[in-house]
């Protein structure tokens, strides 16, 4: 196989996204170029992310951080083998976006065009970063999911649990918004909760003791929100031993999810050593990614966790995506329609 050069483009929630991402003959992958505009300060103000601004930022950045990405890879069009969007689910304006101008620019440059979801750029980072071999577990832990995933190839993945509620970085950033703490909450939840007293609060702990491989967390962000208003006015200290409390209560869930997955995994796969994957913007968690480690080493597992800038949402997984599926033979047409909801 010929060295394969794809553009990606990632816009289904507030980062306007574009990367160029290379396989060589061999198989090494390289990120010639990875820029990612943060719409952070235009959402800023309304404490979430507005949908309409985002899609509108998009239009407006669009071109301009393509253009970047080609710049800071020292390629034009030409050098191109195809280009790859994430076509859901996200935002569906933002998704248009990304989606209508990589049909665009596929067209006008004579380009193949790959329709990406977004979950499969990050169940695939893996193998960007390392180079991972199939069949790994994959947790992926982000604003807008939390589930656990056995891939097993390139559009081959079973889902074996998700969550039937709120997501992980989702129920840290409404602590943090009912704690009036900034924005995006998680990374202020955590060093919060380096201060405080996690033995504190005991705070519930959703389907724990049900076999099956889901998450809940709006019951904990409920409990979160009695203990703030009983506490009420809140200390520094009460605020720092709330998070400390919330993320202790955090870790417990995951130890015990992470034990029933990795025994299911070693129970399947019983001929080879375990593989483990954390993604989403939540591994960049310095206490999770502690816990998942330790767990790592206690199930003999090889495990990868991605540099954060790739476990955030960005162009090289989409563009790596795309390069994984052109490399099967695969093309989407310019009608593929962009998908809100899309399931893995
Ligand atoms: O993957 P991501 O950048 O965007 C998507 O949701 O797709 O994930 C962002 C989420 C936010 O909810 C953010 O609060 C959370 O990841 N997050 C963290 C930390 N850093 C980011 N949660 C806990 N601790 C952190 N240090
Ligand atoms: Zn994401």
């Amino acid at each position: 196989q010929a060295t394969t050069t794809i553009l990606g483009l990632e816009t289904s929630c507030d980062e306007t996204a574009a990367a160029v991402v290379q396989r060589d003959a061999q198989g090494g992958a390289k990120i010639l170029s990875n820029i990612v505009r943060s719409q952070f300060d235009e959402h800023k103000a309304f404490g979430g992310v507005v949908p309409e601004i985002a899609a509108r930022s998009h239009v407006q950045y669009m071109d301009h951080i393509v253009a970047q990405a080609l710049d800071a890879a020292e390629l034009g069009f030409d050098d191109l083998d195809g280009i790859a969007a994430t076509a859901g689910p996200g935002l569906i304006g933002g998704v248009l976006v990304g989606l209508t101008s990589a049909k665009a620019m596929a067209y006008a440059h004579d380009l193949p065009l790959l329709a990406i979801n977004h979950l499969e750029g990050h169940a695939l980072t893996p193998r960007l970063t390392d180079g991972l071999e199939f069949p790994y577990l994959l947790l992926l832990v982000s604003g807008g999911h939390s589930q656990f995933v056995l891939v097993k190839g390139v559009g081959d993945y079973e889902r074996w649990g998700s969550t039937i509620d709120d997501a992980l970085g989702e129920a840290f950033d409404k602590v943090a918004k009912m704690l009036g703490l900034g924005m995006p909450g998680g990374p202020q939840v955590e060093q919060w909760a380096q201060k405080g007293d996690p033995k504190r609060f005991v705070f519930p702990k959703p389907l724990l003791k049900e076999k099956r491989l889901d998450f809940s967390f709006s019951g904990l962000k409920t409990a979160v929100r009695l203990a703030a208003e009983k506490e009420a006015p809140l200390s520094d200290q009460d605020v720092a031993d709330i998070c400390a409390s919330f993320q202790a209560t955090i870790l417990k869930i995951l130890d015990n999810r992470c034990r029933l997955a990795l025994a299911r995994f070693q129970a399947e796969f019983s001929e080879h050593q375990p593989r483990f994957v954390v993604a989403g913007g939540v591994a960049a968690n310095k206490a999770i990614g502690q816990l998942l480690k330790d767990l790592a080493v206690e199930y003999d597992a090889e495990m990868v966790v991605p540099p954060i800038k790739l476990c955030t949402d960005n162009g090289a997984m989409i563009a790596w995506a795309g390069i994984e599926r052109f490399n099967l033979g695969e093309r989407d047409g310019p009608d593929f329609q962009a998908r809100p909801r899309w399931p893995l």
